[in-house]
């Protein structure tokens, strides 16, 4: 389990998460939501080591992990996707995966490339292809692959569907199941609410950088109220 408690973090002086306690399942979906500015992004960057934290803990596995760099926080199997500049676009989508298992043997490296290829088979057709030149979404899907390239048990997803149309984040979210049936526990920081609550079984709703919510999907879908109450109808969009 990821386990925060009274979390207290930011930049440098400017404080944005206020001593914020959540619980992660492992192995279950969790979208975290919330307004433009919540601290969403902050949270998870958090978590990864990439923020000021000044109060609270982090544990993942009853490990606390405050305090440890980037590079060790990745050892203990948590893989963080940022919301932009996730790959590499003057590079090809193989050239994008093999950065990702660059610390790996050549014969080890090359076996998690085909199996990435296996598993994201959207990208076997683009292999040799600059990312630059390719559509948002199989983008996201070369970010989502090299996040599993790393081989985590934890994966951050920071708007994988952002500025994607409807179809292609479907697409994007199927994949996510797919990893997640895989064993994987994943955090999916979601502005698309209704999209990430028919997939997202766990929720997760922050304002100015606190919890204000946390429960399972089934209540959304029971109580439509519960939407106007946490998000305000006006900033989920219709979907
Ligand atoms: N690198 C940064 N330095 C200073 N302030 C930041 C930085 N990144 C984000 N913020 C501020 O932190 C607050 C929360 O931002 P963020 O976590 O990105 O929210 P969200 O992802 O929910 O939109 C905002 O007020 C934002 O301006
Ligand atoms: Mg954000």
């Amino acid at each position: 389990m990821l386990s925060i408690r009274e979390l207290t973090a930011g930049y440098g002086k400017l404080e944005i998460l206020h001593q914020l306690s959540v619980d992660i399942q492992v192995n279950h979906m969790t979208t975290i939501l919330g307004a433009n500015g919540s601290g969403k992004s902050t949270l998870l960057k958090s978590i990864f080591g990439l923020t000021t934290i000044t109060g609270g803990s982090i544990t993942y596995n009853d490990r606390e992990i405050i305090g440890i760099s980037t590079e060790n926080i990745s050892k203990l199997g948590i893989a963080y996707v940022p919301q932009r500049e996730n790959i590499f676009a003057s590079m090809t989508v193989r050239e994008n995966l093999a950065l990702a298992v660059r610390k790996a043997s050549r014969a080890e490296a090359a076996l998690r490339i085909d199996r990435a290829f296996d598993l994201f088979p959207i990208l076997t057709k683009r292999a040799n292809q600059r990312t630059g030149l390719m559509s948002g979404g199989e983008r996201q899907m070369v970010a989502i692959a090299m996040g599993w390239l790393m081989n985590p048990s934890l994966m951050l997803l920071d708007e994988p569907t952002a500025g994607l149309a409807p179809l292609v984040a479907k697409e994007v979210f199927e994949t996510l199941y797919n990893l997640s049936q895989k064993g994987i526990t994943l955090v999916i920081v979601e502005q698309n609410a209704r999209t990430a609550l028919r997939w997202c079984e766990d929720v997760c709703i922050l304002r100015e950088g606190t919890l204000v919510y946390q429960g399972r999907n089934d209540a959304f879908a029971e109580d439509d109220s519960l939407l106007h109450t946490y998000l305000g109808l006006l900033s989920i969009g219709k979907q």
